[in-house]
């Protein structure tokens, strides 16, 4: 395989993309993207010097939950296109260098998956149901208080009585990890996907499929079981050439989900620190740290995240008053600058691809796509919105189709009408535009991911004292990243080549929230 994607250990410092395929680009003009729209654009993601991607789930699905509600895990949802298709997306990537990553969901399923339906059937007492938790209420009410992460009880009641659990939606009913069959089911779910050539798997809330229901807490969080778990999925990968399990592991205790990582589990797991981290210097600083003492003692790479699927868009996140990140205060439609945050998503670009390990873009960053903030209420898909009781809208305004070209919607994207609208305002952003401006944020992506191939990734850095405004670190092969998150410009360094700059210079002065990388001389 051509690119720098050809070593066993190539996940050590890759750029991976995330395609939220729904949103990519639309190839049958039904508004939704799909798998034909895919891969007519992989070239694009060729040239912006990706070495894999990761796509959400692809798998049939009502999509209660933007497809995270799996109704078969061995087979593709229509309105994506057929498992051929897959098949031949994974093979026309491979021919261009680039390694594909599926989403697998072990905490749910849809309520549309045989299995629960069978369990529905079969009814209470039967081994059907002991693959879900199911389990007869307490007086009027539910087994016991806990709560759903999408907002109401996680707890629905079906017509014998019983009530079965679900951490997130009412659609998605948890699976019982305690039951071997459950285990075996998943084991095998990964060897269809490896036995058609993937090269990873992304593990869905991969923290809190062990449950302790007798607790009154909430206790599903981190359980020690699951590292028995996936030392059998690790037995798996390993029996296949050069794939990876990383995990979605959101915890702020960095010793535990160093567990994670052990050499015989998973080989790497999202940087939600990172990600969640302001945009401030001692707080970044204290970050990348943590994370790296969390990493270099069990031998393995960071992984650096600045947006998802579930987060706002880093442009608007950045030009808020509060930068930094929290899944339970979301701050919807709190007033931004984007063009502050456009600024430090730049120079956070830089950031993130100059540290070591692994990196990962999420479709439309590399365009500096905004949070669309205001899809109309009667068009939001996300769950929370109704969970909520429409207190929170959710994460549709960082899943918005992509702009590709031309001035107006649907850009390129669809012949038809995107299943979410675009705005209007993107006519500026669209590929197209950003393909003729070497200023844009596109093109510094393509230079700054094409340098990082042969000057970054996985090793080590060192720190420079800069002061404490500005990030400062050499790596192994004498490129220096300098970040000055202060008011004031800095002086730059008096010898050395500048490599790239995330925004125009001061004479010889690096400006605020302004990043540079330079060669040592
Ligand atoms: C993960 C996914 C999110 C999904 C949830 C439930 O956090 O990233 O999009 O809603 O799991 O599957």
């Amino acid at each position: 395989m051509p690119g720098n994607t050809s070593t066993p250990e190539w996940w050590r410092g890759a750029a991976i993309y995330q395609v939220y395929l729904r949103s990519f680009a639309d190839g049958n003009g039904d508004g939704t993207g799909d798998l034909a729209g895919l891969r007519s654009r992989l070239p694009y993601l060729a040239d912006l010097g990706v070495d894999a991607i990761w796509l959400n789930p692809w798998y049939p699905s009502p999509m209660a939950d933007g497809g995270y509600d799996v109704a078969d895990y061995r087979s593709i949802e229509p309105v994506f296109g057929t498992l051929a298709e897959a098949e031949k997306l994974i093979e026309e990537a491979h021919d261009l260098g680039i390694r594909t990553i599926v989403d697998v969901v072990p905490n749910h399923a849809s309520d549309q998956h045989a299995w629960f339906q069978e369990a529905l059937a079969a009814g209470p007492g039967s081994e059907a149901r002991e693959r879900f938790w199911f389990r007869p209420g307490v007086g009027d009410g539910p087994p016991n208080g806990w709560k759903s992460i999408f907002g109401g009880p996680a707890w629905t009641q079906v017509p014998d009585g019983e009530w079965y659990l679900h951490l997130f939606a009412p659609e998605q009913p948890d699976f019982n990890w305690t039951n071997p069959l459950v285990r075996e089911e998943f084991l095998d779910v990964l060897r269809f996907w490896f036995d058609r050539g993937v090269d990873g798997v992304r593990i869905d809330s991969a923290a809190v499929i062990v449950k302790d229901l007798d607790s009154v807490e909430e206790s599903y969080t981190d359980h020690d079981g699951v590292h028995e778990i996936y030392r059998e999925w690790r037995r798996v990968s390993d029996s296949y050439d050069a794939r990876i399990l990383i995990g979605e592991v959101w915890l702020p205790d960095q010793e535990r989900f160093a567990k994670y990582l052990r050499p015989d589990e998973l080989h790497t797991a999202f940087n939600f620190d990172f990600l969640s981290s302001a945009w401030e210097p001692a707080a970044l600083r204290d970050s990348i740290d943590l994370t790296l003492a969390t990493h270099v003692p069990i031998g393995a790479p960071a992984t650096w995240v600045l947006s998802n699927h579930d987060v706002a868009r880093p442009v608007t996140r950045y030009g808020r008053a509060v930068t930094s990140w929290d899944n339970q205060e979301r701050r919807d439609g709190m007033p931004s600058d984007l063009e502050l945050g456009r600024r430090r998503a730049r120079a956070a670009a830089l950031l993130a691809m100059a540290l070591p390990g692994s990196v990962y873009v999420y479709q439309g960053e590399e365009l500096g796509l905004n949070e669309v903030e205001d899809i109309p209420e009667e068009l939001i898909d996300d769950p929370m919105w109704e969970r909520s009781g429409h207190t929170v809208r959710g994460r549709d305004g960082c899943r918005v189709p992509l702009p590709w070209s031309g001035t107006e919607p649907p850009f390129g994207y669809s012949t038809g009408e995107p299943w979410l609208p675009q705005p209007a305002g993107w006519r500026d952003l669209t590929v197209e535009a950003q393909e003729a401006d070497a200023g844009s944020m596109l093109s510094l992506y393509r230079t700054a991911l094409r340098l990082r191939r042969e000057l970054l990734g996985d090793g080590t850095l060192t720190w420079l004292p800069y002061g404490d405004e500005v990030i400062a670190f050499r790596r192994d092969s004498g490129l220096v990243c300098l970040v000055n998150l202060g008011a004031e410009p800095v002086a730059l360094p008096e010898t050395g080549s500048v490599l790239l700059a995330s925004g125009p210079l001061d004479g010889g002065l690096l400006p605020s929230d302004t990043a540079i990388w330079i060669m040592e001389a």
